[in-house]
């Protein structure tokens, strides 16, 4: 598949506003879960972002590091307390090489998504295996694609209200591309602002297959970061996969 991507699109649109897109107990929840994966050893985040995840590892005494494509998310991350001292590799996190050797290596919030082809995505979990050691571990947060809510191949949901705002989103399905189109939509007393992205969508299964792929087996795979359990009404995934 063919198809233009600039790994520096979505962070120039929503940088200044992303930490206020995330709820704060899903963040404290994942940063107690991913502290307890590393055992201590050095952690390397594929798309750290504004440092949502980092800065609280590297604060609970973690050596952590980061890859990510944009200077504007990257800059939000710098201006926090600490961030001026969290080493960021800048560029694609499907190729781009870190110095160093990773017992967990995190992908979080469906930006497996964002690599727009299978190809990309099967590159990045064999990214993330050459970064690990023997017995690292690879943690990747996706949600489970629900074909069944769009209609006419178009969907809408309200993901957040409350009376200072609401965080909603568009989304228009290409089943034969496997990609969902979306655009999220801002709405404060501030103004509206357009959060848009694309993602290449899979089923948890094609990811097993992709980490197999990478030398990987599956170690656990949660409902969500406090570890409850998967099941059939599962909309979302935190997958381990151990080296
Ligand atoms: C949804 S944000 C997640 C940020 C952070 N991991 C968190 O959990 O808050 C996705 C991040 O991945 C970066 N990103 C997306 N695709 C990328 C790619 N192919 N290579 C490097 N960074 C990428 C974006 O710039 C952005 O900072």
């Amino acid at each position: 598949m063919t198809q233009t991507y600039d790994v520096s699109a979505y962070g120039r649109a929503i940088a200044d506003v992303y930490d206020s897109t995330v709820a704060e107990a899903s963040t404290e929840s994942a940063v107690k879960r991913l502290h307890a994966l590393a055992q201590g050893s050095p952690v390397l985040e594929f798309g750290i972002g504004t440092g949502r995840l980092a800065l609280p590892l590297a604060a609970r005494g973690l050596t952590v590091a980061g890859i990510d494509g944009s200077a504007e998310m990257v800059e939000v991350l710098r201006a926090k307390p600490g961030g001026d001292r969290i080493p960021v590799t800048m560029g694609d996190f499907a190729a781009t090489r870190v110095e160093g050797e990773f017992g967990l290596v995190v992908l979080a919030i469906n930006t497996i998504f964002a690599l727009p082809s299978q190809e990309a995505q099967i590159a990045c979990f064999g990214n993330a295996a050459a970064h690990l050691r023997p017995g690292g571990r690879f943690v990747v947060e996706a949600w489970v694609p629900d074909l069944a809510a769009f209609h006419n191949g178009t969907a809408l949901r309200v993901l957040s209200l409350s009376e200072d705002g609401v965080l909603a989103e568009a989304a228009r399905l290409s089943p034969a591309e496997q990609v969902m189109y979306t655009t999220k939509v801002r709405m404060t007393s501030g103004g509206l602002r357009l959060l848009p992205a694309n993602h290449r969508y899979a089923w948890p299964s094609e990811l097993d297959l992709m980490a197999r792929l990478a030398g990987m087996e599956r170690e656990h795979r949660w409902a969500d970061w406090s570890g409850a359990p998967f099941t059939d009404d599962s909309r979302a995934h935190v997958s381990v996969y151990r080296l």
